[in-house]
Formats: C-alpha cells, structure tokens, sequence
C-alpha cells in the first residue's frame, strides 16, 4: 500500500509535485503555496506551461509540464502535474476524491509525490489522498512477465498542508477503509481454484488481528443445524462448504466482553464459482462467476474497515461460503430441501442458488444474535444488471428509515443504490405445487421475487409483538465488478458495499 504522509510544504527536488487547482477567473488559475513557489523559481515556465496546454483548472483537467529547468540550476521535479478541481468554492469531497484518483496514472511512474494541497481544506487534502490510494489498488500476483519500465513505481505520497494535523485526523479512518477495499478486492480477484470456500474462510482470520473474533462452521455443524438449503448447494461440490461468523465488539464491551447492545449484522453471498450447477450456465462469460463471492468479500472487507478504524459499534458479519457446481452428487432440479427455519424449499432451478445460502445464513443469524438490523450483499440476478446497469446496486427493503440511510450513505462515497418495489403480488410468485415456495418466481421482476425470496427468511423480532427486523437486501450483481477504470476504482474487483455500509455505520449506529 502506498506510504502517504501530511506535511509541512517543501518544494520536492525529483519525483512528481501535484498541483490541485480551482478555475480561475479568466485563464490560467491562481498559483499560491507550492504552485506558486515552483513558478517563480522556473522564471514563471509553470504559468506559461498551463497556458500553453490550455489548462484552466476545469474539473477533470489535468496538464503535465516536464521537468521544469529552476534558476540557478537547483534540483527540482521531473513532472508537475497539475489537476482541475472546477469551480472554487465548490469543491466537495467526493470532487477531491474523484480528483485525487484521476491523478494516480499521471504520477505513478514516478517514486515519489507531493501534493500542493495548501488551498484545500483539511477534510478534501484527506479525500484528495484517498482518491490516490483507492485509484493505486492493483492484482499483480498471477504476473510473472510485467516489463520494469510498465510496473507503478509510486510508493510514497506527501500531501502538502498547513493544516497537517487536522488533515492526520480525517486521515486516519480513511486508511482502515482503504485496507478493507483492498482485502474486499484482492478476496474477489483470486481465481476460483485457489479461492474456494475453505481458504476464504482461512483469509477470514486475518481479522483476528485487527480484534475480530472469528468461527468457522463447517458441513458437520451445518447439517446439526439443519442448514438443508446451503447443503444443497454444496453437496455437487468436491470443496466443503463454510460459514464464518465475524464479530466486532465495539460499542464499549472490549473483546471478548458480551455485546453490551444488540449487533448490527452484515450478511454476504460467498458462492466461490457458480457453475449454475445442473442447470448449468452458458460458456460464455462464465469465468465471470468467480466473483459470485463479492458479497461475502464486502462483508470481510467491511468487519476490517470497521475494526480497522475502531468504530464504536458492535457488529457480526457472517458469510455464507460454497461453489455451485454440477456432478453426480449435484442436487437436481425438483429437489425439495428443508432449510434451517423449518420452511421446505422446491429447488426449480439450481443456478438460483445464492437465495439458499442466504436463507440459512439470514436464519441462523436472526436465531443467534437478535441483531438490530439484517443486511445482505449478493451478486444475486443478472436480473438487476437489465433494470438498473452497472451505476446503481439493488436495494430492497422492509424498513423506509434503512433504506433512506443506505440510500444517502451510497450518494456520499459513490456507491450508489436504487430502492426497488416489493408486494404481495411478488411474493405469490413464489407458490410451489410441492413445498411451502419454489426458489425461483420467473422471468418477469426476477430480482424482485429473488429479494421475496429472501425476506422470507428474515423473521421476527423477538417476543409476542411479531415486528420484523428492519432488513435490507443490496443486489450487487451490477456493482461488483468493473469493465473499466473509474476516478477511484481500478478496472476490476470494486468492493461495492465496504465503503457504503461503513459510511452507514459512521452515520446512525455509533456511539
Ligand atoms: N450469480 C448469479 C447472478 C449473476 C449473474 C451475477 C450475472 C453476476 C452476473 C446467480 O446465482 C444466478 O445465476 N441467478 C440467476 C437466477 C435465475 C436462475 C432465476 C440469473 O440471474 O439468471
Ligand atoms: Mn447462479
Ligand atoms: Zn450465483
């Protein structure tokens, strides 16, 4: 991970100086601090470079000067790269984020950056270094041939302020998130052969030196409990399934201590390969289902944001791990198996087979922890990326409150989630002729009946009132992966949901 620091300004002498810049009111923009001091040390060459690139400090803009030649010969920079913030005054964090990102391929040749970031106020110079890291992530290790001249060289970023201090602050819960999207992204790159249910489990424990306490379930507690629909998923495996209940205990008891409040929970879909099982996918694109895991790697990755930054809340997450996969063991369609709440499931289509796991995972949950609320992330339908493509994840609902946190929590890291309609109309889609539902309800709302299917697992709070845990469903079948390069997030593995629920936890259930 890149080492970045806040520091008093200096003038670099090799490496790369940033330059963050607002518009100006007519051409170039306003030079101070840094920026200022390079130009009258170039003889204004800094000026005269932007001018002549025609950098005006738009958002989005960015110019790079090479090597500018300092009086008296003095050691200086070997790039100046200056970036756009857009209008002044009107820069929000996300805006320094997005910025701080977009930087990353223009410096990231050089060892070392300095970021003038003197006009920026304490929280957007954070955002600013926060953006670079995120933008930084790469999966190099299956790379045996990368040339030395293609291999990011960046180790080191000094963001420049007044304000170190403050900016140290802002800083340092940023960094545990950042830790979190990188365990949540390298979990969801691995290859499916290396990455199966029981070495994710085992990557689980990496948590327990942040203070996570970690179990592990395998198939023999599975079946005690009765967990007949995540068994029967795995049962066409070779690979035995895991559970891995995760438990921060934040809110004031200490680890090891009882939770002093009830849990917040965190649910995730971790089937490692979906080969569809007997009713097997299409070739095409199927290599694709490695990462019908991202559910459980946002779950992992968020226990470490959490834990990472210490956040003052208890929380259990849980991931329900198996592969999808056909053989003579595989179950068949028309199987009936009875899941761990007692209610029998028609299996009419094995490829829907991430609704199994989470309703035994969301049953046993509820039983053990009563938790406050229930959150679940799966890449769960492809049904999801028709309605709502690759900018909004899924969100479905039994709690107006949850969903409007979750929906502003999105909007302000960038993670953005869509509610979708649920009703009784749906939910009859569900009918079986056999058992008490079938586990698919059609083509029509497929991600719809997909979510009734799940709410039928959430349950009751306990006691004779019979309310229903506030729950949420985040279908993230669009969001989990990336065809390209955005501001903050490298072509690949996104780790939507670390950034989202951890922003939720910030917001309502701390302290
Ligand atoms: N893992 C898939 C959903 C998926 C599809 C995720 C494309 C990411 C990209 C899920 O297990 C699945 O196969 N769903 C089926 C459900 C259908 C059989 C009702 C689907 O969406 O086709
Ligand atoms: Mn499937
Ligand atoms: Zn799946």
């Amino acid at each position: 991970m890149l080492d970045i620091a806040f520091v008093k300004p200096a003038l670099p002498r090799s490496g790369a100086l940033v330059l963050p810049l607002a518009e100006g009111a007519e051409g170039v923009p306003a030079l101070a601090g840094l920026a200022q001091a390079i130009d009258a040390a170039s003889g204004g060459a800094i000026a005269r470079g932007l001018a002549a690139a025609g950098f005006k400090g738009r958002k989005g803009q960015s110019a790079t000067l090479w090597a500018p030649a300092l009086e008296g010969g003095a050691a200086g920079p070997a790039r100046v790269v200056a970036i756009g913030l857009g209008k002044p005054g009107e820069l929000t964090p996300e805006a320094a984020e997005a910025a701080g990102g977009g930087t990353l391929p223009l410096v990231g040749a050089e060892r070392e950056a300095v970021v003038a970031a003197e006009a920026l106020a304490a929280p957007h110079a954070a955002a600013f270094a926060f953006g670079l890291l995120l933008r930084s992530y790469r999966f190099d290790r299956y790379r045996t041939t990368v040339k030395e001249e293609d291999k990011p060289k960046l180790e080191r970023v000094a963001v420049a302020t007044d304000a170190a201090t403050a900016a140290k602050t802002a800083w340092a819960p940023m960094r545990a998130v950042a830790e979190g999207v990188f365990l949540s992204r390298d979990l969801v790159s691995e290859p499916p052969n290396i990455l199966d249910p029981e070495e994710m489990a085992e990557r689980c424990k990496v948590l327990e030196k942040l203070g996570v306490d970690v179990e592990v379930l395998g198939p023999k507690e599975m079946r005690k409990l009765g967990m007949g629909a995540l068994l029967g998923v795995a049962q066409g495996s070779v690979k035995e399934p895991r559970l891995v209940v995760m438990q921060w205990h934040g809110a004031g008891g200490g680890k090891g201590k009882k939770a002093t409040t009830s849990p917040v929970a965190f649910i995730g879909k971790g089937v490692t390969f979906d080969t569809g099982g007997i009713s097997i996918k299409p070739a095409g694109g199927m290599e694709d289902m490695k990462w019908d895991m991202a559910g459980a790697g946002a779950v992992v990755g968020l226990m470490a944001a959490l834990a990472g930054r210490k956040a003052k809340v208890d929380v259990v997450g849980l991931v329900g791990l198996t592969e999808n996969m056909p053989s003579g063991a595989a179950q068949r369609p028309g199987d009936v198996v009875r899941t761990m709440s007692g209610q029998t499931v028609e299996v009419i289509n094995t490829d829907a087979e991430g609704r199994l796991v989470l309703a035994d995972v969301i049953h046993y949950c509820r039983e053990r922890f009563e938790p406050r609320f229930m959150i679940d992330l799966a890449t769960l339908t492809g049904a999801i990326i028709v309605s709502l493509g690759h900018e909004h994840a899924g969100l479905f609902s039994n709690d107006d409150t949850l969903a409007q946190q979750l929906a502003a929590a999105g909007k302000a890291v960038g993670e953005q989630v869509w509610r979708m309609p649920m009703g009784e109309a749906y939910d009859k889609a569900l009918k079986s002729d056999i058992a008490d539902m079938k586990n698919v309800g059609g083509r029509p709302g497929g991600s719809i009946t997909a979510a009734h299917f799940i709410q039928r697992f959430v349950g009751t709070k306990a006691g004779p009132m019979q309310t229903p845990i506030p729950w949420a469903h985040l279908d993230i079948a669009g969001t989990a992966w990336s065809s390209k390069d955005l501001p903050t997030v490298p072509k690949g593995a996104t780790a939507f949901g670390v950034r989202l629920l951890d922003r939720l936890v910030a917001d309502h259930y701390e302290g």
